[in-house]
């Protein structure tokens, strides 16, 4: 369907309208009385939500591509099937096909709570070629006073197989340097930054001080991001996730990354609700798996 054909059957008056975004891509343009937001059919990529009378929650680079074959950098992009580079597949792209993929809009709808959209992403030739799963991804956004998102995933085949997936949420922060995070103290994580050597975290809230670029292991409850800064508070909770990412590029990788503004990182925190290495899943026959996050941001009177 072209964005016409897309507005005339999903479009609702003074909510929702699909329309050429940038890069000429279909995006989707929510408007609510308590929540702003777009999302992109490329990569199901929420890109802005903007909650009534605060300023937008997520990043998204200046820098970024708005290519079919290209992903979208900040937002919300999808990994799946697997994250990061694939072991033994140089050529597949970093964090699986899902967020270079253009999904398929399957239903709009709208209350006074809320804007609902699900979008969908079915095994094909282009994805079967690369891995031979039949699968189905819907994807539920719900914009509200919360952010709610939740990716289910089915295995439509008649083989079991695994796969990883993360909501790699990237957090708009006033400034890294006063941000900390809550909610993963005295527990195990992976740092990719020091070849994947297990840490323990100790207590108390983390701090941004350098590249950071960890999987937390068994980590299951709710995050909190203390943007003092922007004096906000966000809180992160989830179902169906054992694993949790924190990601900043900080100075030197933000240099190497052409999607990626140099002077960006200080404002941008990623904290990903995820299912990666010991945590993939595995689905049998006919089986499905839904891992959820809900988002909400709180303002605060204090910076400090
Ligand atoms: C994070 C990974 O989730 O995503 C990092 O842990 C990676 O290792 C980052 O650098 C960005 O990945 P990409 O493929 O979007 O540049």
């Amino acid at each position: 369907m072209n964005i016409d054909q897309l507005q005339r059957q999903f479009g609702i008056d003074g909510q929702v309208r699909i329309q050429p975004g940038a890069g000429d891509l279909p995006c989707i343009k929510i408007t609510h009385a308590l929540a702003n937001a777009t999302i992109y059919l490329h990569g199901a990529h929420v890109t802005q939500y903007q909650p009534a009378a605060q300023p937008d929650l997520l990043f998204l680079s200046e820098k970024s591509h708005f290519s079919p074959d290209q992903p979208i950098r900040g937002g919300i992009p999808i990994c799946f099937p697997w994250f990061g580079p694939r072991q033994g597949h140089p050529e597949s792209p970093a964090h699986g096909f899902a967020r270079i993929l253009p999904w398929q809009l399957e239903s709009t709808s709208a209350d006074a709570k809320s804007v609902q959209v699900v979008l969908t992403l079915e095994s094909n030739e282009k994805t079967r070629a690369s891995w031979d799963h039949d699968f189905t991804a819907r994807y539920t956004i719900t914009i509200g006073r919360t952010l709610n998102l939740a990716l289910q995933v089915t295995n439509n085949g008649t083989t079991p197989f695994s796969f990883e997936e993360a909501l790699h949420t990237y957090f708009r922060v006033h400034d890294i340097h006063q941000a900390r995070i809550d909610g993963l103290s005295g527990t195990c994580y992976l740092d990719k930054t020091d070849a994947l050597k297990q840490k323990l975290q100790p207590a108390g809230a983390i701090e941004i001080t350098s590249e950071t670029d960890r999987v937390y292991l068994n980590t299951v409850s709710r995050c909190v991001i203390h943007d003092r800064g922007g004096r906000r508070r966000i809180t992160i909770d989830k179902e169906g996730s054992q694993n949790t990412v924190v990601w900043n590029p900080w100075i030197n990788k933000s240099r190497a990354m052409a999607d990626f503004g140099d002077d960006e990182w200080p404002g941008m925190l990623c904290v990903e609700t995820a299912n990666v290495g010991c945590g993939q899943v595995t689905l049998q026959p006919g089986a499905s798996h839904t891992m959820t996050a809900t988002i909400e941001p709180h303002t605060t009177d204090k910076t400090l």
